[in-house]
């Protein structure tokens, strides 16, 4: 079982043909809403690649809620650990999406803020992932009480405490954030897997490059999620015993697939949608 301790936002998605600059007002676009969150995601991702999987998590006792909640519900993830707090708004992510897939993001985190490390305290942890849209002091007494492997996303960059890196066998990033936390990274006794976009993932241990795999061909329609779920697949394939490199190279091509459709959740791929890329 894997415990992924992590955000659950709403994802309201404006897509249009560009995004705006700094001062910049971009009109014609089309509105969408996804459930969403870097958290819910990973969530959602290793259970449609065949994991079992809990999610400790916040939402707020409003509509949002439950839309936030449906596509986790209807995959089967255990939400036994998802709160909803008097008080607090669901988290919301506000995203632009151009027409050649590019996105920006900015989130209001409401009830994600509010998870807490006594939130965890009763809960029995095996396998956990964790991301930093939910407060580093709750992912560390989620990694000191796992007995099995335990993923971080560090997304998005923020200062992390060097306790929280420590428990992490596997540390994943996107080439902003690699930049952003440098060549600490590479000091820690764990994997580092940096995502690449269109350029694919590579893999680190020990400050050497061990494994690197390029995506396969993909029309791509969005790439919101496409991190959510290399760093899920990865987590679900080294877990599984798979070797650094073809646990990669699964991980590159459930990333590629994600970006064939709109929308975080409703993008993620089953196990059988990669097998014509592996
Ligand atoms: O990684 C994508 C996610 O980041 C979106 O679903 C959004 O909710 C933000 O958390």
């Amino acid at each position: 079982m894997i415990t992924i301790v992590g955000s659950i936002n709403l994802d309201i998605v404006a897509t249009g043909a560009s995004l705006p600059r700094p001062g910049e007002t971009v009109t014609g676009a089309t509105l969408a809403r996804h459930p969403g969150g870097k958290g819910a995601n990973q969530a959602l991702a290793a259970r449609r690649l065949g994991a079992d999987v809990r999610l400790v998590g916040a939402v707020g006792a409003d509509d949002m809620a439950e839309e936030a909640l449906k596509l986790l519900q209807a995959g089967s993830v255990d939400l036994s650990g998802v709160q909803h707090v008097n008080g607090e708004t669901t988290g919301v992510a506000l995203i632009a999406v151009s027409a050649d897939g590019e996105n920006q993001i900015v989130v209001c985190p409401g009830a994600n803020a509010v998870l807490r490390p006594a939130d965890v305290e009763f809960v029995e942890i095996e396998h956990m992932m964790g991301v930093l849209e939910v407060s580093a002091d709750t992912l560390l007494a989620a990694a000191r009480k796992a007995t099995g492997f335990v993923s971080l996303n560090l997304a998005p960059a923020m200062v992390v405490p060097d306790e929280l890196l420590a428990e992490a066998d596997l540390i994943s990033v996107n080439e902003t954030e690699a930049a952003y936390y440098g060549g600490a990274l590479h000091q820690l006794d764990a994997y580092v897997a940096i995502s690449l976009g269109g350029d694919g993932a590579t893999l680190w241990k020990d400050g050497k490059q061990i494994a690197q795999a390029l995506p396969p061909k993909v029309n791509v329609v969005d790439t919101v999620g496409a991190g959510d779920t290399f760093t899920a697949a990865l987590t679900v394939a080294l877990i599984e015993g798979q070797s650094p490199q073809k646990a990669l190279e699964f991980a590159v091509a459930a990333g590629a697939v994600a970006c064939t459709k709109p929308g975080a959740q409703p993008s993620l791929p089953k196990r059988v949608d990669l097998d014509p890329y592996l």
